[in-house]
């Protein structure tokens, strides 16, 4: 039982998390999941900023619905960029291995920052919904432009 307990403590340790090598069977499926994970949030944003730019009516409830989706999504991804998921059908660079400390500090700012959307969406003010968007909506290019091809 002692043994049970030391041996899953050290496998969660070494993989950051206590599932992450348990769903993925094989590195496409890690690969498979963050691709979809990031369409999501592909969809939320767009949405946001039609909102946002006036090019479909603002509609708050709409918009909290999205954020909150943002939310959720946003810390998704990162968990399924498993060691033996830099080859295949990804767009990933390298570097998201031999660099993990910076994508893993911008992967867990843009989770912060979606989370700082929700909260304003729930506000309602204009201001700081935009501001809290526009935080977290710099994170793509600012990531993508280091970690992804
Ligand atoms: C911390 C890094 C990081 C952040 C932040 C980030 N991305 Fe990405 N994104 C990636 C990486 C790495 C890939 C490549 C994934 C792969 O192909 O395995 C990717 C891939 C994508 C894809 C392609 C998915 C596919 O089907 O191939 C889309 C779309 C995307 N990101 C949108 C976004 C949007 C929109 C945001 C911001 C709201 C964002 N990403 C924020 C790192 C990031």
């Amino acid at each position: 039982m002692k043994k049970f307990v030391v041996a899953a403590a050290l496998f969660a340790a070494s993989t950051g998390s206590v599932f992450a090598n348990t769903v993925f069977e094989k590195p496409e499926d890690a690969i498979e999941y963050r691709k979809a994970a990031f369409q999501l949030i592909r969809y939320q944003i767009g949405d946001m900023g039609d909102m946002l730019k006036g090019k479909v009516p603002f509609d708050a409830e709409r918009f909290k619905v999205r954020a909150n989706n943002a939310a959720a999504l946003s810390s998704m991804p990162w968990e399924a960029f498993i060691d033996g998921s830099d080859k295949g059908g990804t767009e990933a660079l390298g570097a998201v291995w031999t660099d993990r400390a910076t994508f893993d500090t911008k992967a867990k700012a843009f989770a912060d920052y979606a989370n700082a959307l929700a909260v304003a969406a729930q506000s309602g003010d204009q201001g700081s919904i935009k501001k809290a968007f526009g935080d977290w909506a710099k994170g793509c290019k600012d990531c993508h432009k280091s970690f992804k091809e």
